[in-house]
């Protein structure tokens, strides 16, 4: 699939701000801060329709944007830890939680995780949540330019490895790099094949 268009449509920071047209299928990219959601989005549109920094925190509502006139890509500000807590409760913001538990033409999410590190606790109980929730998704791993090939395999196989806990198979997950220009051609080909589940 070719993407021949892709235009900002609004910022919303509740659910019932959200575009409300409807049967029009929609993606939505989440992770950590600073993980690469806004950057692979302008890598998948070619362009710079979002808006990307190196400093964590960039992006803080629920952007929409149209592409080919038919589907929407969502770009969500990323979670963290909470700084007060002890616990390890992983905050988002509210609107988002409410967002991801209840936009109904949300097809599937794309969990955007950091190739580099160790699997980080914090997205695996995101993982879970979105598990639990039944909220349909891909991991995403993000930055793969920053390591080799054989790395990239280990680093795969240990975060296979950190979701059997919970998992009784592994997620279905592709490997990204905005930077190199990886993972484009799969990534649209599963939203294509969702597009057209849609349209039944
Ligand atoms: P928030 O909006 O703060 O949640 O961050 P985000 O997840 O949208 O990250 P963003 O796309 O703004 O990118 C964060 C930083 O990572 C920027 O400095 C990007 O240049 C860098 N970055 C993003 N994708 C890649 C990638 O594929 N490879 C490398 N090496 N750097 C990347
Ligand atoms: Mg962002």
């Amino acid at each position: 699939m070719k993407i021949s268009s892709a235009k900002f449509i609004s910022s919303s920071t509740s659910l019932a701000q959200c575009p409300n047209k409807k049967n029009i299928p929609e993606y939505a990219f989440i992770g950590r801060s600073n993980v690469g959601k806004s950057s692979l989005i302008n890598f998948l549109t070619n362009s710079k329709v979002a808006k990307t920094s190196s400093t964590p925190g960039k992006t803080q509502l629920i952007n929409h944007f149209l592409i080919n006139e038919k589907w929407y890509l969502v770009d969500l500000p990323g979670y963290g830890y909470a700084k007060t807590s002890k616990k390890n409760k992983i905050e988002f913001n509210a609107f988002t939680k409410k967002y991801l538990l209840n936009r109904k033409n949300l097809m599937c999410v794309f969990l955007l995780i950091d190739i580099r590190l160790s699997p980080q606790k914090i997205d695996i109980s995101f993982t879970n949540w979105l598990g639990e929730n039944k909220i349909p998704f891909i991991r995403l791993f993000s930055k793969c330019d920053k390591i080799n090939k054989e790395e990239i395999k280990k680093a795969i196989i240990q975060h296979e490895k950190a979701l059997m806990e919970t998992w009784e198979r592994a997620p279905e997950h592709i490997i990204s790099s905005s930077k190199k220009k990886i993972g484009k051609e799969l990534i649209l080909e599963k939203i294509q094949e969702m597009n057209a589940l849609l349209k039944q």
